[in-house]
């Protein structure tokens, strides 16, 4: 356990992610130094968990926007009714995020942070996993580490999904893909605030540019199947009122789909994020969709 400055601490729950922070009341109006500290907490263990907050949709967006600019709560699905910040990841209305990913990644700039909320949560499963994909890009022997420093991936967010198990999901489906959005961004992101490399990839990187399909795929599950090592991994066990706030910007995450007809409801709202670079500062670029700028203020 680590005693910051400000007095909360750091307890530990992985080995290479994930950390609970004990002593801050999300709620409250936080000071700027222990909200820096907050931040530094976020930068090296990319994934906080805030146990038993009890906060509202109006605190949880005070507390997003800590960190800054927030987005709205998505570029093709809907909010929470008459909350254009908040997106409602409700396992009754098909949206279940069983397989790994990186938030919204097709867009050019994808959110910098996300908070998730449980509002309800299933009394087994219906945890989400989390993975430190810089942690990833160490693992990575030096000539895979070479070669992914040089690779650059089309991300979409219109791809060949698994059949949809219900109407609903059905129906979310359709309005995620009601518009389509293709990016290029680097395989190997280097963080803007830490300057870490990490693998940018996850469920929306669908192609290598330059390379047909089954070359890509398999590029991609071999550098995929670093993230997802259980070494790189935490699962969060959610109660409600519990709150996390991750690194979008190098981890993934994934929402087992192991709770049946329970409900579990979760509120998440992001933070803009900037533009990703490469390795060599080259900066991502759209190659198809809008520049999304009514999701992100980040577009402008
Ligand atoms: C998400 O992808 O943000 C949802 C994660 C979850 O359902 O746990």
């Amino acid at each position: 356990m680590t005693t910051t400055g400000t007095g909360f601490d750091i307890r530990r729950i992985g080995g290479r992610i994930g950390a609970e922070i004990l002593g801050v009341d999300a709620s409250r109006a936080l000071d700027p130094a222990l909200v820096t500290e907050i931040n530094s907490a976020l930068l090296e263990h990319k994934a906080l968990v805030f146990r038993d907050q009890r906060l509202d949709d109006e605190a949880q967006l005070r507390f997003a926007a800590l960190f800054g600019e927030l987005t709205t709560a998505h570029p093709t699905v809907p909010s929470v009714d008459g909350r254009p910040h908040i997106l409602p990841v409700d396992g009754d209305e098909g949206i279940r995020a069983n397989h790994w990913h990186t938030d919204v990644t097709f867009v050019r700039t994808p959110p910098k942070a996300s908070t998730l909320r449980a509002l309800v949560v299933p009394p087994y499963g219906g945890n989400t996993l989390i993975a430190n994909s810089a942690a990833a890009y160490r693992d990575l022997p030096e000539p895979l580490r070479e070669l992914a420093d040089k690779l650059w991936a089309v991300h979409t967010n219109a791809y060949d999904y698994a059949a949809p198990k219900s109407e609903k999901a059905a129906e979310h489906r359709r309005q995620f893909v009601s518009r389509t959005y293709r990016t290029v961004h680097p395989v190997v992101r280097v963080h803007p605030e830490t300057g870490e490399r990490g693998l940018f990839i996850g469920g929306f990187a669908q192609s290598i540019v330059g390379l047909g399909p089954s070359d890509s795929r398999d590029l991609l599950r071999l550098f995929q199947s670093y993230v997802t090592r259980p070494e790189n991994v935490v699962r969060v066990a959610w109660t409600p009122g519990d709150l996390v706030l991750f690194d979008n910007r190098a981890t993934q995450h994934y929402a087992p789909d192991d709770y049946g007809d329970l409900p579990r409801l979760l509120h998440r709202v992001t933070v803009a994020g900037d533009v990703p670079a490469g390795v060599d500062g080259t900066l991502s670029r759209t190659v198809e969709g809008d520049d999304a700028s009514h999701y992100t203020p980040a577009a402008a």
